[in-house]
C-alpha cells in the first residue's frame, strides 16, 4: 500500500517522524529489505527560500495489531503475544503492574508490553516476570534482569541494551501494538519478516 503525503516545513527525520506519529523512517537499505507498510512522503527541503525543493522520503509504518483489552488484564499477570509478526523472536509480553511505567497506558499508565528474547544474546525470559520488583528476568543463560518501569532499562547481568518496549495504544477498552523501541535481538530491522 502506498500513498502521496506532502508535509510542509520539514526537513529531518526526527521532525518528519514527529508529524506523521507511530511510524519509523527508514534508510534506503532498510526500505529494501523491509516488509512493513511503505509510504512515499514528500518533504521541502528549505522552505521558503530559493533553493526550496521537494523530495521524495519513504517511510515504514508498524503494524497496528489488538493484542488485548484493558478489562481483561489482571495485575502482574502477563498476557503473551506476537509482534510486529510471527517470526523468530516476536515473542512479547503485556502485564498490568499496577505501578505507573514508563510508555505505560491505562488510567494508571501502568500497562506496558516487552519483548522476551535477551539482547545479550536471546535468551528466552518467558516466565521470568517478577511482580515484587516490576522486572523481566533473571535471563536463564546469563542473569541479565530488566526494570519494566523504566523502558526495560538494565538492572543487572551481561547484557548493555534494553529490552526493546512495544508500544501500546490504548483505544476505549482496546490495547493495541504500534511500534517498537528498541530493536529485537537477532534482526538487523525489527520488520524484516
Ligand atoms: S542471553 Fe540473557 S544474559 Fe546472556
Amino acid at each position: 500500500m502506498s500513498q502521496d503525503v506532502k508535509i510542509e516545513g520539514t526537513k529531518t527525520r526526527k521532525e518528519i517522524a514527529q508529524a506523521i506519529g507511530h511510524k519509523c523512517l527508514v534508510s534506503r537499505r532498510n526500505f529494501l529489505i523491509g516488509a512493513g507498510v511503505t509510504t512515499t512522503i514528500m518533504i521541502t527541503l528549505n522552505p521558503g527560500t530559493p533553493q526550496a525543493q521537494d523530495v521524495p522520503a519513504q517511510i515504514t509504518e508498524y503494524p497496528r495489531k489488538f493484542v488485548a483489552k484493558l478489562s481483561d488484564l489482571k495485575q502482574d499477570v502477563p498476557f503473551d503475544f506476537n509482534y510486529p509478526d510471527e517470526g523468530e523472536y516476536s515473542e512479547n509480553m503485556i502485564v498490568k503492574m499496577g505501578v505507573r511505567a514508563g510508555g505505560g497506558v491505562g488510567p494508571e499508565q501502568d500497562v506496558v508490553a516487552f519483548n522476551y528474547a535477551c539482547t545479550h544474546q536471546g535468551g528466552a525470559l518467558d516466565d521470568t516476570y517478577k511482580a515484587d520488583t516490576k522486572s523481566l528476568g533473571a535471563c536463564p543463560l546469563h542473569l541479565s534482569t530488566y526494570d519494566l518501569t523504566r523502558h526495560g532499562i538494565l538492572i543487572s547481568g551481561q547484557a548493555y541494551q534494553s529490552l526493546p518496549q512495544i508500544l501500546l495504544e490504548l483505544d476505549g477498552d482496546d490495547i493495541y501494538a504500534t511500534g517498537i523501541f528498541g530493536l529485537i535481538y537477532g534482526r538487523k530491522d525489527n520488520l524484516q519478516g
